[in-house]
Formats: structure tokens, sequence, C-alpha cells
């Protein structure tokens, strides 16, 4: 049975995940390398519970409640928990080791999910010691506000772990589905066109950004592909596409845009960094 929940990584994802974590009553542990990264975790939690508090949907005394309950940590000695979730860069050695060294601190039974969005579970497993303890936990972004999570099953993931994991997304008021380990998953693997076709369009001249996101809109998607793409960090987009151009043997379809690429190489990553394809004030 899940008590405590540790989180690793506090950036858009992780901060999140703590808060769902949190609001679900259980003890949460939040760690990063980056000390700023917590302070801005902190930050952003707590506007987030005080928009909460404005909308009546929660009191001050359970908002104080729920930030009570989340531990902000910089020393990965105390990642101690039954539920260890990655929230780390999508890069696979940068995960491996970390499971590798979250393995040291924990007991074997301890679960660890990764919260990738498009890395194979089945391959992280492989380097990590009890692979039948990993498993994918992929929320989406916001994770406070997003329901679904798919919660991917590795070739080498236990049932019952995998169970667990899904029992404890309904705990915490989510929708989970469970699927197999595949190259995006599935809301990965249908979405990439939703950005890549759109960037091609902006390259081509087709159309600018801001019309592309107008018609989108205006077609009934809540969030244009541009400002999706800002809202996700165009790093982690572009990871995506990568892992599944290399997954699909570099299948023109998945081929990552050039103007992503630019702008990622550049430190425009969206909004977390006060520039994307818009300008945020941050
Ligand atoms: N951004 C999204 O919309 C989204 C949605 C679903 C899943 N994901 C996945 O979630 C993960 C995190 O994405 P994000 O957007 O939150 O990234 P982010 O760049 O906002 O945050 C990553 C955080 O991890 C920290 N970090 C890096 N290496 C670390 C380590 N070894 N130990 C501890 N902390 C470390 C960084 O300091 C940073 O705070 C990725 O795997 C991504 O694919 C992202």
């Amino acid at each position: 049975m899940i008590q405590s929940i540790c989180v690793i990584g506090a950036g858009t994802m992780g901060s999140g995940i703590a808060l769902v974590a949190a609001q679900g009553g259980f003890v949460t542990t939040l760690f990063d390398v980056n000390a700023t990264m917590l302070d801005k975790a902190a930050t952003a939690i707590k506007a987030n519970l005080d928009f909460l508090i404005s909308k009546q949907k929660i009191s001050a005394l359970d908002a104080s409640a729920i930030f009570s309950r989340i531990n902000f940590i910089s020393d990965i000695q105390h990642c101690k928990a039954d539920l260890l979730i990655e929230a780390i860069i999508e890069n696979a050695a940068a995960k491996i080791e970390l499971f590798n060294k979250l393995a040291h601190v924990n007991d074997d039974n301890a679960i660890f999910a990764s919260n990738t969005s498009s890395l194979s579970i089945s391959t992280l497993q492989r380097s990590i010691s009890h692979p039948e303890r990993v498993v994918g936990m992929h929320f989406f972004n916001p994770a406070p506000v997003m329901k679904l999570v798919e919660v991917v099953k590795g070739e080498q993931t236990s049932n019952s772990v995998s169970q667990t994991v899904y029992d404890l997304c309904k705990q915490l008021n989510k929708t989970p589905v469970l699927c197999k380990d595949a190259p995006g998953f599935v809301v990965n693997r249908v979405a990439r066109h939703y950005y890549l076709e759109a960037m091609k369009i902006v390259e081509q001249g087709i159309a600018s950004i801001e019309n592309v996101d107008a018609i989108m809109e205006a077609t009934g998607f809540k969030m244009g592909p541009f400002k999706l793409m800002d809202l996700i960090g165009l790093d982690i987009n572009l990871s995506v596409s990568q892992s599944l151009y290399d997954a699909f043997n570099n299948a023109e379809r998945f081929k990552p845009a050039a103007m992503q690429i630019d702008k990622v190489a550049k430190g425009a990553l969206g909004k977390k960094s006060g520039k994307g394809f818009y300008d945020y004030l941050n």
C-alpha cells in the first residue's frame, strides 16, 4: 500500500505532481538538484493553492494543510518513499542513473515510476535492479488539472505494480488508462502531428504562428499547437519528437522541425524561460 510519495524533479511536471500527491493526503517529498527550481516550485504550488481558495474550491486551512504535507529537499538521501515518481529531463541515461541512486536509498519493493513522455519503460527497467517495480506514470500538463494518466507497463513490470499505480491514480482523482510500452505510448504518438504539421505549415509560409493557433482554437482545440508547445516546454516537446523519430527508424513523419531545434538551441524554451514561440512576462 502506498503511504508516501517522493517526486524527483521540481520543474513544470514535478511541481504539479507533488501538489496532486499532497492534495490526495500523501506525505510528499519533492527533490531537485537545483535549489532555484525548488523555490520556484514552492511559489508555483502556493499560487495554485491561492487560486483554488479564490475559486472557493478549498479553504485557507485546507491549503495550508496541503502545503505543509510537501517537504522540499535537495539531498537525495532523503528520497525515501513507497512510490517514487521521476520527472527529470527527458534523457534515458539520466533517468537510469537517478533510479540506480534511488535504489541505494530505498527498499527493494519501493515502486519506481517514470513520467517520461516517450522513452521506453522496458529499456529503462533493463538497467535497474528489481525491474518488475518500474512502471510508466505519464501525467499531462498541467498535472493538477489534467485527469488522464497513462499507466505504462514495461516488458518486466509486474501486474501488482501496475495495478497498485492504477488504483493510486484513482485515489488521486485521476483517470488512469493502462497501456503497453510503445514509442510515445498513445497520446504523444497521436498528438505528434498536431505539433509537427503546425511547424511545417509555418516553415512553408502557409500561415503564421498566431493564425495557426487561432484556426485550431476556432475549430474546438483548447489550445493552439504553438501555445501548447510553449506550455509543455520546447526542449521537452523536441525530445519527444526525437524519441519517436529514433524509435520509428527516422520516419519522415516524426522528423523534428528545424524551427524548434533552432529555438531550443537559443534557450527559447517556452513559458518556463520567458520566451518561446511567444514572449512571456515571468
Ligand atoms: N512538460 C510537459 O508538458 C510534460 C508532460 C508530460 C510528461 N513530461 C515529462 O516529464 C519530465 C519532466 O518534464 P518537465 O517539463 O517537468 O521538465 P522541466 O525542465 O520543467 O523540469 C525538469 C526538472 O528536473 C530537474 N532535474 C534534472 N536532472 C535531475 C536529477 N538528476 N535529479 C533531480 N532533478 C533533476 C531540473 O533541475 C528541473 O527542475 C520529462 O520526462 C518529460 O518528458 C513533460
